[in-house]
This record gives C-alpha cells, structure tokens and sequence, in this order.
C-alpha cells in the first residue's frame, strides 16, 4: 500500500495531484501538505509543513510510514524574478531536503520514491526552439529556471549515487480553473478565460505570437501519475522528461476562445515576462517520455477551450490572484 505525501498541496497542480491521487489510493493514504494553516481544497488528511524543515519532513515521513513524495513547493519564474535569493532558497534547498529524506529513509530499508517538476524553464535563448530535443543546449535566463536545471542535475546525482528513485516533468505551461496560478509566465493563458467570461477585453502581457508549449491540467494530472506508476527499469532518464500537451501562441488562443464567444476582445501589453517567454522553447520533442512509459497528450485547443468556458468559476478566484506576477 502507498502512503503518499504532496507537498505544495494548496496550490494550481498540488490541489488537482491529491484529488487523483485520493481516487487512486484512497483519501486516507494521500497526506495533503502546505505551509499555510490549512487545507484550501478540504484533503481529509492535511499537514502543515515547511519544506525547508528538514525536521518536520523527517516526522512527517516516520509517522505515516510515507512511501511517495510529490515535491512541488516553489516561487516560480515570473515571481521569482522579484525575489531571486528567495527562489533559490526555496526551490534548491527544498528539493535537497527531500533528496536527503529519500536517501535517508532507502538506507534505513525505508524506501521513498519522489517526484519532482522541472520547467520548460530549464531552457534559455541558445536552446532550439522547435521541437526541442530532450538534450540540447540549457542555458536558462532567470532564477527559476536556473533553480530547475540544477534540480534536474541533483535528481541525477541521487540516483546515480544513491538509487533514489527520483522521476521528474518538465512541465510546459499548465492550464486549469480549480485554482489560481502561480505566478509563472504563462499564467495569461488561464487570466484570458477570466476576462473573456467577464465579457472584457483582455490585457495580454505577452506579444501575439509568443508560441509557448503548453498542457491542460487533465493531461498533465496523467503524465505526472503515469511516470510515477512506470516500472523503474523503463525509465532511462533520471534528470527530467521532456512532455509535450499542445503548442499555441496568445493570438491563436483569443481565436479560439472568439469562436465560442464572438465579443471577445484582446489587446497587446507586453511586459517584463516577455523577455522570459522569448527565452523558452516553442515546441519539445517528447519521444523519450513516449518510448519509456508511454505519453502521449490527449487534449487539444478547441477541447481545452471549451472546457475552460464552462467551468471557470469567476467567483472563486478573485483577480488579484490571476495578476499577483505582474
Ligand atoms: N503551474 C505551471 O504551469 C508549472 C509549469 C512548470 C513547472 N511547474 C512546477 O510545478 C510545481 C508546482 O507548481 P504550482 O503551479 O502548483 O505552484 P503554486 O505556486 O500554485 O503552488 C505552490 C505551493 O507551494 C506552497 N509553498 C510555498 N512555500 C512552501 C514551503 N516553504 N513549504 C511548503 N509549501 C510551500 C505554496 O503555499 C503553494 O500552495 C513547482 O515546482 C513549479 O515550478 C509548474
């Protein structure tokens, strides 16, 4: 039986990771976990933790007899820029404190298997931009995505050492409703739902044909599942995967979104975050996640547009969330 902790549980993919996982395992054995008070998302088993309490995670883990960790405690690319030590604190030390844990716990005979997110981030100018091979050129622009490649080198290193069996995504964008993003780049792509069903124009922060590669939360929620469900043996990469949802740039979402709902209006307000989104890849080559364990996206444009209409809830996020990058 597994007994799984998620921490980072309050926020945009942790909140959707526990529902799954629940479903999967069953709510009694999926250990939500944050540093704020309380569970936002109502997990039936929730723990306050500091990931960069070495100590807690230390209890934490001997007291459920934890089996799984999902680490997605971290400032991303667009807030972390305006904090920069923070982003590294956090996302560096956080990520060391569960490698430790895991190394730790295995050579106690406790064996602890580990998740961890990488970003297109990792990327940076000298990358190709097409189809981005899964080795290539990494030279990332901001903290963040400085913060994710070194990451990607210390999952390595645990395996490579100490048999961690540490699995890791780059992400691409990730897109959902249930809760508020936060703080990357491509965060205009949930905020544009928002001011299209509140039948205003939208303010995009990035230029009109910024391609960005992207993934519906759904699709993302099974990638992430399936690689830590994949027999050990299959996986030839222990950095981070390659995997790719769709591709689409602001001006061919709006088109999008203006066939279902003919009035919407956007405009061009590039920003800061342009500089960062003109860093990052188009396209990634994912054949390597396809041949291990069998990814393959599922869902397109039209599908995640149709959707995101129907179930963004204006009510339950207020604005201030989706603009708390700018
Ligand atoms: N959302 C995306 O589009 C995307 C894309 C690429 C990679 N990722 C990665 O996925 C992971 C999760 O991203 P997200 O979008 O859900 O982020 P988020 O900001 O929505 O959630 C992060 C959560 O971590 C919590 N947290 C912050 N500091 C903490 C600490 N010290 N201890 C414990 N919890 C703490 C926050 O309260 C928040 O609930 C991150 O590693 C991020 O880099 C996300």
């Amino acid at each position: 039986m597994e007994r799984i902790l998620v921490i980072g549980a309050n926020g945009q993919i942790g909140s959707e990771l526990v529902d799954a996982l629940a479903a999967q395992h069953g709510a009694d054995n999926v250990i939500a976990a944050d540093i704020s008070p309380r569970s936002l998302y109502a997990a039936k088993v929730y723990e306050v933790i500091d990931v960069l309490s070495a100590d807690r995670l230390a209890a934490v883990a001997e007291q459920y007899q934890i089996t799984q960790v999902y680490q997605l405690a971290a400032l991303l690319s667009a807030t972390g820029e305006q904090a920069p030590l923070k982003a590294w604190t956090l996302n560096m030390d956080g990520l060391l404190n569960i490698l430790e844990l895991a190394r730790i716990r295995g050579e106690a005979g406790k064996p602890l298997k580990v998740f961890w997110p990488s970003s297109i981030a990792a990327f940076g100018p000298n990358t190709p931009a097409q189809n981005t091979p899964q080795f290539t050129i990494m030279d990332p622009t901001t903290i963040y995505g400085i913060s994710k490649l070194a990451g990607e080198r210390l999952c390595e290193y645990y395996f490579q050492k100490y048999g961690v069996d540490v699995r890791s995504i780059r992400y691409p964008g990730i897109i959902s409703y249930k809760s508020p993003p936060g703080g990357g780049t491509t965060d205009y792509a949930i905020a544009i739902f928002h001011a299209a069903l509140r039948g205003e124009s939208y303010s995009c922060f990035l230029e009109a044909d910024t391609t960005l590669p992207m993934i519906y939360m759904p699709d993302a929620i099974r990638a992430t599942i399936s690689l830590m469900d994949a027999p050990a043996d299959k996986l030839s990469i222990r950095s981070s995967y390659n995997v790719a949802g769709l591709s689409f740039n602001p001006r061919q979402l709006a088109q999008v979104i203006e066939q279902n709902l003919p009035d919407f209006d956007i405009h061009y307000a590039p920003d800061s975050r342009q500089a960062i989104a003109a860093s990052w890849p188009q396209s990634l080559d994912d054949e390597i996640a396809r041949r291990d364990w069998g990814w393959q996206a599922q869902i397109d444009i039209q599908h995640l547009v149709k959707d995101m209409l129907k179930n963004v809830k204006l009510s339950q996020t207020p604005e201030s969330a989706l603009t708390k990058a700018a």
